[in-house]
């Protein structure tokens, strides 16, 4: 069966005693036992809920894994992820990755948990030389958030299965309607399920999908232990929202598609991040692993002026300044001042993450509306240019 199908088939009939089309929602926190001993499968809801193992089936069947755990948060993902591994553990990282991220790393890193490196993935050989004997781990996010850097995940692979090293990867930003990674030699799927699996901007949940059942044994026990397991309604909504993932992913890339055509051709637009632009620096790549693009965009105004990105930000109407992605709605916003304020400012330029950088995240709206807004918002950085300011900005 196709993608298309399965986020149908595979969410529909769980109910064997009425035939309920829906999945049931069993919003309970225990389980009464058939006998002293004998329980009906489920006893208590962190170790186990039959709505979040259906989330769970239906997760692993999309990502073609052996096995899923639902867990209440992205970060909740990454941390169980993290758990897995002994202490001084060495982790190598995408230099550009979610803010949340390299927080969390940092964190533990100062703990003295584990060691971090973040690195250029795109640069293969600067990967093998941050290799060390305790290297456990490489944490790849494709494509990079949020400049949208896409790189080779085969490749890395491959050089990490010489080295034993764990290859997980953060699909978040593609969903596995767009990029399934197990094809190329990932051995965990992590999501932020909030973004595009859910698509409704109404839940805050994620998922580590495992290629083997062994993985998969560790990541239920740790999610358990940890009690980072996600609660039944989440779980259900998320059942909800993968109903229609591809007819949404094909709309909001449809839509991404036209605007970064837009942006490109924008005399107050610098530079635009899109893996579907022939132009963008990764296009190629993109085109080899990916099987659509996704749906944010980010954009550099061309100013050196704080007050004409300001003015951008604030002067959309469909557009809602607001983090996160992945909606059916629209959003806009500021990674040095939002997404990713959590980094360092020197953080932020070895990424490359300027000032002037914005991120937008493309709804199913009309791709038309969408132009007119953006359009808009733009010509307000002639009238920003007027504005009196003395900041000046790390721009791309
Ligand atoms: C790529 C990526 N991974 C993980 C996360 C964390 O997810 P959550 O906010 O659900 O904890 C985010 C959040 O924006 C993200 O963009």
């Amino acid at each position: 069966m196709q993608l298309e199908t399965r986020t149908i088939v595979k969410t529909t009939h769980t109910d064997s005693e009425y035939g309920s089309i829906g999945t049931p929602l069993y919003q309970t926190s225990n389980f009464r036992f058939r006998d002293v001993g004998v329980s009906t499968g489920y006893d208590y809801t962190r170790s186990g809920n039959p709505t979040r193992d259906t989330l769970e089936e239906v997760l692993a069947d999309l990502e073609g894994g052996a096995r899923a755990v639902a867990v209440s948060t992205g970060m909740a993902a990454i941390s169980t992820v993290l758990a897995h591994f002994d202490t001084g553990a060495h982790v190598i990282c995408t230099h550009d990755c979610y803010g949340g991220t390299a927080r969390l790393l940092k964190l533990l890193a100062a703990q003295g948990k584990i060691e971090v490196s973040f690195v250029d993935l795109e640069d293969i050989h600067a990967v093998r030389l941050a290799v060390k004997p305790n290297t456990a781990c490489l944490w790849i996010e494709t494509p990079s958030n949020p400049l949208l850097r896409v790189v080779d995940v085969a490749e890395l692979s491959k050089l990490a299965k010489v080295y034993g090293l764990l290859v997980a990867v953060d699909n978040t930003f593609l969903s596995p309607f767009n990029f399934q990674p197990f094809k190329f030699g990932a051995d965990l799927v992590v999501h932020s399920t909030t973004k595009w699996l859910n698509g409704h901007s109404d839940v805050i949940g994620g998922a580590i999908i495992s290629r083997t059942p062994e993985l998969g044994e560790r990541f239920q026990y740790l999610a358990n232990a940890l009690g980072t397991t996600t609660g039944c309604f989440d779980s259900w909504l998320v059942l909800r929202g993968v109903k229609t993932l591809s007819v949404r992913m094909r709309q909001h890339e449809h839509n991404a598609h036209k605007v970064a055509e837009f942006l490109s051709q924008h005399p107050n637009v610098s530079k635009v991040y899109y893996p579907g632009l022939v132009s963008h620096s990764t296009h190629l790549t993109a085109k080899q692993q990916f099987t659509g693009f996704g749906g944010v965009i980010s954009f550099c105004v061309k100013t050196d002026d704080v007050e004409d990105v300001k003015h951008v930000l604030r002067s959309t109407n469909i557009f809602s300044l607001a983090e996160s992605l992945g909606g059916v709605e629209s959003l806009i916003e500021h990674p040095a001042t939002m997404s990713h304020a959590s980094m360092t400012a020197e953080h932020r330029r070895e990424a490359g993450i300027s000032e002037n950088l914005i991120r937008i995240s493309i709804g199913i709206e009309h791709a038309d509306d969408l132009i007119e807004d953006l359009g808009r918002a733009l010509s307000a950085v002639q009238r920003a240019k007027h504005s009196v300011s003395e900041a000046r900005l790390t721009t791309c």
